[in-house]
């Protein structure tokens, strides 16, 4: 199963791709999932492309499941998934409901298909992790895989929100990685929170209104480090007028 919310792009078929590798049927889901956004975010203006998407898609995918607002959160619904772990900060100190949300529909999606296989992106990490977590507390009987991310020519993330860029802004969202990648030399060279606090920096200059955070975490539980003796990842969001990116790498 490769779970989105539609507006596809090449790096949601990169999933879709991946999935087929693990299994000899494949759903996607299409649902734009209001319960993961807050009342202030873009869930009215998030791009809703379905035919656009079932042409892209093609004959990879076998099923793919729209449902509606109604037929996963009907009238009475009343149950939600929360998850600590890796749940905790980053996202979540800027979208607070925003995991429980996800959460959520992902356990609900998963329980109805019941998958062998779930892949996610490593585009969202922190999600990735939180649905690893969730699938195991809950002792789902679901593969949780991790995929690369697919980038833009520029190193630009791709991603549905992209699509809200004016031209200008989109010359700064390529910015992002560039950045990144300049934090990850200077962290292997140095203080880890003077290269993160250089981002912070080379993220405003570039053009960004807003920085949310620029952070090295250990890469499996998401937890301050202050060397790097473990795996890391770099995380990152940070917003360009109404549009909020987010990316990551691996240390
Ligand atoms: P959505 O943003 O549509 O993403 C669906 C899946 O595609 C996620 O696993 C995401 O990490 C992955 N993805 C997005 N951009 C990618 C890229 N550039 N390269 C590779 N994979 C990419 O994430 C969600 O939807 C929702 O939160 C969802 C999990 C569906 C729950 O509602």
């Amino acid at each position: 199963m490769v779970p989105t919310m539609g507006a596809l792009h090449d790096g949601h078929v990169s999933l879709v791709a991946e999935a087929r590798k693990h299994a000899d049927h494949v759903v996607v889901s299409i649902f734009v999932n209001p319960t993961q956004f807050a009342p202030h975010e873009d869930f009215d203006a998030y791009p809703r492309t379905l035919d656009a998407d079932m042409a892209r898609l093609g004959d990879t995918a076998d099923i793919v499941f729209a449902p509606n607002a109604r037929e996963m959160y009907p009238d009475g619904y009343a149950t939600t998934v929360t998850v600590a772990g890796p749940a905790h900060g980053l996202e979540t100190d800027f979208r607070p409901h925003f995991f429980a949300g996800v959460a959520t529909v992902v356990a609900k999606l998963l329980i109805a298909a019941s998958p062998d296989v779930a892949v996610f992106g490593e585009k969202d990490y922190q999600q990735l992790l939180v649905v690893k977590q969730l699938a195991r507390d809950l002792a789902l009987p679901t593969d949780i895989v991790g995929a690369p991310t697919l980038r833009e020519a520029d190193g630009l993330a791709m991603s549905s929100r992209n699509a809200y860029l004016a031209p200008q802004e989109r010359a700064v969202a390529g910015r992002l990685n560039l950045v990144l990648k300049d934090v990850i030399a200077s962290a292997r060279s140095g203080s880890l929170r003077e290269a993160e606090a250089a981002g912070i920096e080379a993220l405003y200059k570039a053009g960004f209104d807003h920085v949310d955070y620029v952070a090295i975490r250990d890469a499996a539980t998401l937890d301050h480090v202050a060397a790097l003796e473990h795996p890391a990842r770099l995380l990152a969001a940070a917003r360009i007028g109404k549009t909020r990116l987010i990316d990551n790498m691996s240390i």
